[in-house]
């Protein structure tokens, strides 16, 4: 196979990003437009608004993404695929919210037609994985070096999901658990309002358990007694609408509460389970990778503690986590899975799939 661009197109949150990939490695645009300050008003998501968002968005995120890689005027970059070398489309039909997701998955159809193009429907879940395949901007080669090797297990937390899987292959994903109330990011986020942060919490909460409140003195993570709900079952599932419910009785109970060691317990509380689980299932696989994926996968301490935790086994494991840049939803990924899976289907048949789960492969619907 020649060489390979491929456009990555993502909105199925309040993200709307688009993306030039080579070969599913080398980034050679990622932009992305968030609306991000306007849920921070309503301290969440309202998929209406996300939506009209979207719209406004998409086409001018698209042109920057193709000007970048062209250096020509974004008037002219949509017209002019040639320049940009785009030989495929790739576009998120789900999961996500359905009309977020509708406004890339149309964009995608359109274009594809017009420019006629292969489209490749790609799983949201499954491409934040693809981090991990991906080459910073700014730097000629990955970190190590190194690909990530099969099996791997792979572990994808995000605002709306928790899901522990093992990689096979590439296009060869098998679930082996997942939250069964909130996930990660979402606890993140909810104890984060309960504390009065904006939104998306888990970023705030990482800030407030690392800088302390007054600013000076980090939060102490064992101040208080938080539940780790499910960490001893052998199981890899995991819950955290628990955690948040104890959190948010700490806070009617104690009239006085020092916020920083509460952030710093918080987060404590939801990295010793997503380690905890995420080793179960290295050791129980016998795998040659981790891969983190997902917005919760920028967390600092999580990055360090996992990585700590996967030094200390005696089997050699490689652990991959991407760039935090990355983690959170972009298109460079969207763009890499699928090089890596590339399967296009007429654009006729390409429709969204807002319930998708981790494990299906698009093409198979
Ligand atoms: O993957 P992502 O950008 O969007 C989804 O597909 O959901 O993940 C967003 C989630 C939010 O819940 C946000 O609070 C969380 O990732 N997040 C973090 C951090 N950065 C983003 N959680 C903990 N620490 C961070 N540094
Ligand atoms: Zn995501």
């Amino acid at each position: 196979m020649g060489s390979m661009g491929i456009l990555g197109i993502e909105t199925s949150c309040d993200e709307t990003a688009a993306a030039v990939v080579k070969d599913g490695t080398k980034i050679l645009s990622n932009v992305i437009a968030s609306s991000v300050e306007l849920h921070q008003k309503t301290g969440g998501i309202i998929p209406e608004v996300a939506a009209r968002e979207q719209l406004k968005c998409i086409i001018p995120v698209i042109e920057e993404a193709l000007a970048q890689v062209s250096n020509k005027s974004k008037l002219y970059a949509i017209r002019s695929t040639l320049y940009a070398n785009i030989d495929v489309i790739a576009v998120t039909v789900g999961p996500g919210l359905i009309g977020s997701l509708l406004v890339g998955v149309e964009t995608a159809k359109t274009l594809a037609y017009a420019w006629k193009k292969p489209i490749v429907p790609i799983n949201h879940l499954q491409a934040h994985l693809y981090a991990n395949w991906l080459t910073p901007e700014n730097k000629q080669q990955r970190t190590n070096n190194k690909v990530p090797g099969f099996p791997a297990i792979g572990l994808v937390v995000s605002g709306g999901h928790t899901d522990l899987v093992l990689m096979r292959d590439h296009g060869k994903i098998k679930w082996l658990g997942g939250t069964r109330d909130d996930a990660a990011g979402e606890c993140f986020d909810k104890t984060a309002r309960v504390l009065g942060l904006s939104y998306p919490g888990g970023p705030e909460i990482a800030k407030l358990a690392e800088k302390g409140l007054p600013a000076g003195k980090a939060g102490n993570p064992q101040a208080y007694d938080l539940p780790r709900p499910m960490i001893r079952q052998e199981n890899l599932d995991f819950s955290f609408s628990g955690l948040k419910t104890a959190v948010i009785n700490l806070k009617r109970k104690q009239k006085r509460i020092n916020k920083a060691n509460l952030a710093a317990g918080i987060q404590q509380a939801i990295i010793d389970v997503l380690v905890e689980k995420t080793i179960r299932a290295a050791k129980k696989h016998k795998v040659k990778s981790v891969l983190l994926a997902g917005g919760v996968a920028a967390n600092k301490q999580l990055r360090e503690q996992m990585t700590a935790e996967i030094q200390k086994l005696k089997s050699k494991i490689s652990l991959f986590i991407p760039p935090p840049k990355l983690c959170t939803d972009n298109a460079t990924y969207i763009a890499s899975c699928a090089y890596f899976n590339f399967k296009p289907i007429p654009w006729q048949k390409i429709e969204v799939n807002p319930g998708l789960s981790i494990e299906l492969l698009v093409t198979s619907y």
